[in-house]
């Protein structure tokens, strides 16, 4: 089963993945925990996005499309994989297509952008696994520390307002052209990946339902 979910940044594309995962035995591939593990690591990936994300900006195509080919290779992808936060513009979505990776469903997660900046202030994550907590919507069993391990969770640097409004833009400008993208294909080819939209503002428990019902189909 492969699985790309999309949807503006604090949609809860990140906290559905791990979701999917569990049940489906697959793993989670967040193009931006990876990058942002590149930063923590010092490498030279992290150094030329670091700047890139803060900005709210995209890391250049070439440099995302060989991160996720290099990564789908591992052999824990062989069942599949879900892809949260990959696509985000259209020469990357023509990549997998090229690369002859059959998607089976695309998520869509939709989220007005007037909650997604007070929803995003709220943002714990857990840098080792990326779990995602929230201080009022999913909050740690104990505050400030992830439920699993014990370590420390942060608040990532691109979750100030001003980034996440800028972050908002880009999604509009250049990842939103997505939706559009492969609802046609949806519709033009019965072979394509199937196309699900869901409102986002609901529950956490309440989208994780209507998710895993759709793609029992
Ligand atoms: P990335 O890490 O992918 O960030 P994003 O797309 O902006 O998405 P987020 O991780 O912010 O949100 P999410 O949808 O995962 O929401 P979450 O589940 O955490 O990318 C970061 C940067 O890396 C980009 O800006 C770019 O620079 C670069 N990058 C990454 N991929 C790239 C690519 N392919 N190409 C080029 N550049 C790339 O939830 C958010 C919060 O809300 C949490 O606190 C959660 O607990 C809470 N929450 C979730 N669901 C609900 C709900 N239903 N109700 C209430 N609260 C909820
Ligand atoms: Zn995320």
């Amino acid at each position: 089963m492969r699985i790309i979910l999309l949807g503006p940044p604090g949609a809860g594309k990140g906290t559905q993945a791990q979701f999917i995962s569990k049940e489906y035995d697959i793993p989670q591939i967040s193009t931006g925990d990876m990058l942002r593990a590149a930063i923590k690591e010092g490498t030279e990936l992290g150094k030329k996005a670091e700047g890139i994300m803060k900005s709210g900006g995209l890391v250049s195509d070439d440099l995302i499309i060989n991160l996720v080919k290099e990564r789908i290779e591992k052999p824990d992808c062989a069942n599949g994989c879900i892809f949260d936060g990959f696509p985000r513009t259209i020469p990357q979505a023509e990549a997998l297509i090229e690369a002859g990776v059959d998607i089976d469903h695309v998520v869509e997660i939709s989220v007005p952008d007037d909650e997604i900046v007070s929803r995003l202030s709220g943002r714990r994550q857990h840098p080792g696994s990326g779990r995602v907590y929230h201080l009022k919507y999913n909050p740690p069993k104990q505050e400030g520390l992830d439920d699993v391990t014990g370590e420390e969770l942060i608040q990532r640097d691109d979750d100030k307002e001003e980034t996440v409004r800028d972050r908002l833009a880009t999604y509009h400008e250049q990842t939103s052209t997505l939706v559009g993208f492969y609802q046609n294909k949806a519709k033009e080819d019965a072979n394509a990946p199937k196309y699900h939209q869901f409102d986002g503002t609901k529950d956490i428990e309440v989208v994780k339902q209507n998710i895993l019902s759709a793609l029992k189909g």
